[in-house]
């Protein structure tokens, strides 16, 4: 297949009341593990590059490898921008072959977010690329990202109502207690804001931060217009530790013998998070 949008994907989840699963790609090793589990799963799949993955691997290395990945399978994949910093990196990424993007203007007061999103969004539609943004802001660090706890908020309904109303945006990403990274104690979703939320916001709704949140929550989520959840510290932490016990216990060094078992071992984290996300059997 030729990779689609996160809208032909999303909108389709949020009405059956399931979640794709977005995952961080930087190179092939990673972006294997992840289309091999969404076939086995048989289950749509979205491959997210930050900035600092297209800055790692290359613009044209990361679309080509994308498009090959797509164009081998049965399953609908999409290659999103993972929070795009400002309009030229959305548009960079379309003019790419990027098939969604995410602009990140929750670092920015509320006025400034929506005329930033509201750009992104007349630019985008125009050429058929939906585009995801995001209100509240998430403590952590991701990629190039990084949030204190006294910077970090909540997303607030009503104000999340008037944000895609006067965007347009097609998904909105919520901060509700989720975080970047590794969570310090047992991550507590607050649910009462995110049933609010989609009782009042008419779009897809996305967790980021997703890696360490117990399963039973990711799947309560999902029954409250989560269509789309992202991971990446896991696949991180899964590659680590496959390569380290490589390292550390064997004498080789041919690298395929340390990067092929981290492939394996993210391409079960992947197939379990696509179990839970309730996305298996929906490709
Ligand atoms: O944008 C990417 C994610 O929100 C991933 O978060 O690294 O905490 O899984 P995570
Ligand atoms: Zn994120």
């Amino acid at each position: 297949m030729v990779l689609v949008s996160n809208k032909e994907l999303m909108d389709k989840a949020y009405e059956e009341g399931y979640a794709v699963g977005a995952f961080n790609i930087n190179n092939m090793e990673i972006l294997q593990a992840i289309v091999s589990a969404a076939v086995e799963e048989n289950s749509p799949v979205i491959l997210a590059a930050s900035t600092g993955a297209i800055k790692y691997a290359g613009m044209d290395y990361l679309v080509s490898m994308a498009r090959v990945a797509a164009q081998s399978v049965d399953i609908p994949i999409s290659l999103h921008l993972d929070h795009g910093p400002d309009f030229e990196w959305a548009m960079r990424c379309i003019r790419g072959g990027f098939t969604s993007v995410m602009i990140d203007g929750s670092k920015y007061p509320y006025d400034q977010n929506v005329a930033l999103t509201r750009r992104v969004v007349e630019s985008a539609h125009a050429c058929g690329v939906p585009v995801e943004a995001e209100l509240g802001r998430l403590v952590g660090v991701e990629d190039e990202i990084s949030v204190t706890e006294r910077e970090a908020f909540f997303t607030d309904p009503e104000e999340a109502r008037n944000f895609v109303e006067e965007t347009g945006c097609d998904s909105l990403a919520v901060s509700i207690g989720n975080a970047h990274g590794i969570y310090k104690g047992e991550p507590k979703l607050d649910f009462e804001r995110l049933e609010e939320i989609h009782g009042v916001v008419e779009v897809p709704l996305v967790l980021h931060g997703a890696s360490g949140i117990p399963d039973h929550d990711i799947t309560r989520a999902t029954k409250h217009g989560i269509s789309k959840i992202n991971i990446d510290t896991e696949l991180r932490l899964a590659f680590r530790d496959a390569v380290r016990k490589v390292v550390c216990e064997t004498d080789v060094y041919d690298p395929r013998k340390f990067v092929g078992p981290a492939r394996d071992a993210m391409r079960e984290v992947v197939r379990h998070k696509i179990r839970i996300f309730g996305s298996k059997d929906r490709a």
